[in-house]
């Protein structure tokens, strides 16, 4: 990593800084219908699975490093403010840390209106999807389930568990496992466990039939404490020269069957010998390789080369989604997206479903992989003007979809981010289910 690639993030924000917002009053929030109740969880359900964290595997290494800064993980760099390794795994502990402040907790459950199960239930996972319980991974959960039944049995059985939520880092196909695989072919079962249907999970990704699982952000490395340095990043984003027409961060596309991957890779390396649109762009695409998870903690090498793109793929991987989508709507980069499940469907809470076109660029996979359609025609057919309003609404979504930092100025506060939203919309969810049962 370079630091001057760093600093050059921090420079624009060190600008705005004396600019705090101590001076806005907090005022007393209107806690009506809001109140949550986070349920005290013995510590083998989160606090020890960090403690045995060099016990499980993430790509070559432990996980323990990103469980530095409450799962924001290490700063990039010792100057950083704003910019962290953050694992997308870790999300169960940042969601905790930011519960902890959220404004209308009640340590009394019978006045809540939802109740908050800190498990770390993706850390927990690790073990049946990696480790020595693969075969046992219908059991995930069911010594949670015990725990909920026989601790303050009225505090379950008061809604049947509808007022209960909880987070899993992965997306819900790795809980999704059917009981009746035996031996388990990938996942643990816990989504399919009976004794959970009545539980709200938030996850990366939804199986799309509805079910009690709903989609939120990934998070990306960006974590800002304050509103200057959020602002003076959007102000960045938005000067950014973007000198390519489109870029791909990722990995694949290599094998010979066809795919969208292959498609995207095969017409990016076709570009450099003609550029019919050089006025515009010096580049049509550019590819960032990230095979064998180089970028995954690594913000820096994809970050800069979406900063000089209007475009950028998210095609759909081992599933549909990808956090990249997050990546590059956090860089102004307008998200082009090649099936309704990577985004569309999924994240409905966070990113307005019926302006989906305003800010994305929608191609048929089908329609690239098997009738010829060129994405950089379709890219390029789109007049200037109408770029610079997409990338406006790219910007005007993106304070939704980025987790702050915990303890973060008030002004900041003020501003609904991903967590906010899905806390928010878990709310409403939970409203309705109670007045239906
Ligand atoms: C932590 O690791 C120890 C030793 O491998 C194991 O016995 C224990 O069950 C683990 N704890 C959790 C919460 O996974
Ligand atoms: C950050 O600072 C610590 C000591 O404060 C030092 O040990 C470490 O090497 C520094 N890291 C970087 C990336 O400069
Ligand atoms: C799980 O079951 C499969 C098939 O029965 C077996 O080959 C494998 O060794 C088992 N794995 C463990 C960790 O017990
Ligand atoms: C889930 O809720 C239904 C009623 O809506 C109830 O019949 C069922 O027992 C509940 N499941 C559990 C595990 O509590
Ligand atoms: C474009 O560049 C790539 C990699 O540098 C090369 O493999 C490819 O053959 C080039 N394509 C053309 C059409 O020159």
């Amino acid at each position: 990593m370079s630091a001057s690639v760093v600093i050059f993030f921090l420079i624009a924000a060190a600008a705005l800084l004396p600019f705090t917002a101590t001076s806005l009053q907090i005022q007393q929030p209107d806690c009506t219908g809001r109140r949550i109740h986070i349920r005290r969880l013995p510590p083998r359900f989160n606090a020890d699975l960090l403690a045995n964290c060099s016990a499980y595997p993430l790509f070559t290494d432990s996980f323990c490093p990103y469980t530095a800064n409450h799962g924001l993980g290490l700063k990039t760099h010792n100057r950083s403010q704003s910019w962290y390794r953050t694992d997308p795994l870790l999300l169960e502990l940042l969601f905790h840390r930011r519960m902890l402040e959220y404004p209308c907790l009640t340590p009394d459950p019978s006045v809540a209106d939802a109740v908050f199960l800190p498990y770390y239930s993706a850390l927990d996972a690790l073990k049946y999807l990696y480790g020595p319980e693969v075969n046992s991974s219908f059991n995930h959960g069911l010594d949670l389930y015990r725990f909920l039944r026989s601790d303050q049995p009225l505090l379950w059985s008061r809604w049947s568990g509808h007022d209960h939520f909880l987070v899993m880092a992965r997306p819900a196909w790795d809980f999704s496992q059917p009981l009746s695989n035996d031996p388990p072919i990938w996942g643990t079962s816990f989504l399919e466990l009976p004794e959970f249907f009545n539980v709200t999970a938030l996850t990366f990704e939804s199986r799309p039939w509805p079910w009690q699982e709903q989609a939120i952000p990934y998070p990306t490395s960006f974590h800002p404490p304050n509103l200057p340095l959020l602002d003076a990043w959007a102000h960045r984003v938005r000067s950014s020269k973007r000198t390519n027409l489109a870029l791909f961060a990722g990995g694949g596309g290599i094998s010979a069957s066809p795919n969208i991957r292959r498609s995207i890779r095969i017409e990016c390396e076709n570009q450099n010998s003609t550029n019919p649109d050089s006025d515009r762009y010096t580049k049509l695409c550019e590819v960032v390789d990230c095979s064998n998870g180089v970028c995954e903690h690594d913000p820096i090498r994809y970050m800069k080369p979406m900063l000089r793109s209007n475009f950028c793929f998210q095609p759909p991987g081992d599933t549909p989604t990808r956090r990249s989508t997050f990546d590059s709507i956090l860089a102004g980069c307008i998200p082009v997206v090649f099936e309704d499940q990577s985004a569309k469907s999924q994240y409905s809470w966070h990113l307005p479903e019926e302006d989906f076109g305003e800010f994305s660029v929608f191609i048929p996979k089908e329609d690239v992989v098997y009738k010829g359609l060129k994405i950089m025609d379709v890219l390029m057919a789109i007049p200037s003007w109408k770029v610079k309003k997409m990338r406006e609404k790219v910007l005007e979504i993106m304070p939704r979809t980025i987790y702050r930092s915990h303890g973060s100025s008030p002004g900041l506060r003020a501003k609904k981010d991903a967590f906010d939203i899905a806390v928010e919309n878990t709310l409403k969810r939970i409203k309705s289910r109670l007045e239906e049962v």
